[in-house]
């Protein structure tokens, strides 16, 4: 068994920091918003990599990266390990680019081993996890794993008309592979927590045991534009300040489910936004999780009973629409396992931790055994420029993915 080797962790970093330069944003962070230029960079810059690390790369139809490090026996599935390059529009350095380039830090290490392993190792790079420019999120893992068809999600649009298809043709990869319906031996995902225990308790490794699941809400407001001047206020039909009310209320509701639930309006868009006009349209978006399915079920309908009794109340329309969902999702038990031995093994502080965020994990679950390793970020930021992390604990995360990895993936000895 080996679970004391030791990943490269200047390399790592240097791959790090390099990546974070494409798509490198003023205050420190990197914006690489799905399936525009800095992404088409950001993925040029992994596929020479990974063709110099002699990984045989391939591309399916949705975008999905896959480089593979052949085994001694190719008949077997592969041990996948990867996470996203994209990110938010105020994104960091290590949301998603962690899990990918520790994952190229495994089968680089690999190779300075000298390492054979039974099954192939594939690195991963999965498109679109973060949903920011084309919704829902998860795109490209959800299609592999078959929760999204393929054509539903190539014909989404961004708000200024883009398809997401065209936009996969126009950077170059909308790969000829088909997507998914292959045997995977088993999945692993290191990311930052993107929250603030593993810091709090000093403790480098986060044992993902399962993911929250996630509801997301679309909401058209719509009253009556009129004059701002002369429109007396008892007759107004305002869509801003009956919206308003909405963010008030999914706040209230993410704290009557404390301490688990997370509640938040990300997007609005006022219509016609301008001073001296009454709204008439307000476009809004509404992020609930929660990791019991009861509860986030509850969270779901008191949102939209109270949407009912406001429209009765002010005579406003409120059209409330399921958007995306995807429940509570417990990782695989024994990778769950293979996570912690290697914890145990190399001598990191550890702890079970449940993920608050989505993952590309989450869908790969579905399909083929999985786990996910968390290391902390500096005060849980995340999503943000300032998203920070240590070398070291990078490095502890890299640690302890190659470690599963081999678990899984099986080691030739006396090749
Ligand atoms: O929203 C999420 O949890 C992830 O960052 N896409
Ligand atoms: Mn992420
Ligand atoms: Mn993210």
């Amino acid at each position: 068994m080996r679970r004391n080797l030791r990943s490269d962790q200047e390399r790592l970093w240097r791959s790090l920091m390099e990546m974070a330069e494409v798509g490198a944003t003023p205050k420190g962070g990197s914006k690489r918003l799905t399936l525009t230029d800095e992404d088409r960079d950001g993925r040029n810059l992994f596929v020479r990599w990974c063709e110099n690390a002699g990984l045989a790369v391939t591309v399916d139809a949705i975008g999905n990266i896959f480089a593979r490090r052949a085994g001694r026996d190719p008949s077997r599935p592969p041990v996948m390990a990867g996470s996203h390059l994209d990110t938010q529009p105020t994104g960091g350095r290590f949301d998603g680019v962690l899990g990918v380039l520790a994952a190229l830090e495994v089968v680089r290490s690999l190779d300075d081993y000298g390492i054979e392993t039974e099954a192939p190792v594939e690195v991963a790079v999965w498109t679109n996890e973060e949903g920011s420019r084309f919704s829902p999120a998860m795109m490209g893992s959800g299609v592999f794993a078959g929760v999204f068809e393929l054509d539903d999600i190539t014909q989404t649009a961004d708000v200024d008309g883009a398809v997401m298809g065209e936009e996969l043709e126009r950077i170059g990869y909308a790969g000829e592979a088909p997507v998914g319906d292959r045997e995977v031996g088993a999945y692993f995902e290191l990311h930052i927590e993107q929250g603030p225990i593993l810091e709090d308790e000093d403790r480098t490794i986060g044992v993902v045991t399962a993911a929250q699941g996630q509801r997301w809400l679309e909401i058209h407001v719509t009253g009556h534009e009129s004059h701002a001047g002369p429109t007396p206020m008892p007759v107004r039909k305002d869509a801003l300040v009956v919206a308003s009310g909405i963010v008030g209320e999914v706040n209230r509701i993410g704290h009557a489910y404390a301490p688990h639930a997370c509640a938040t309006v990300g997007f609005m868009d006022v219509s016609p936004n301008s001073r001296n006009v009454i709204p008439g349209h307000v476009f809004l978006t509404v992020d609930f999780r929660h990791p019991v399915g009861d509860d986030l079920t509850a969270m779901d309908s008191d949102l939209k009973a109270y949407c009912a009794d406001q429209a009765e109340e002010t005579g406003v329309d409120i059209a409330v629409k399921d958007f995306w969902h995807f429940p509570s999702t417990p990782f695989d038990a024994d990778c769950v396992e293979a996570v912690r031995a290697a914890a145990e093994a190399q001598g990191f502080a550890h702890r079970d931790i449940v993920s608050g965020a989505g993952h590309d994990a989450v869908y790969m679950a579905r399909i083929a055994p999985t786990g996910m390793i968390f290391v902390p970020c500096e005060g849980g930021i995340s999503h943000n420029e300032e998203e920070n992390a240590t070398p070291e604990d990078c490095a502890a995360g890299c640690d302890v993915l190659l470690a599963a990895v081999l678990e899984k993936a099986g080691v030739v000895e006396n090749p």
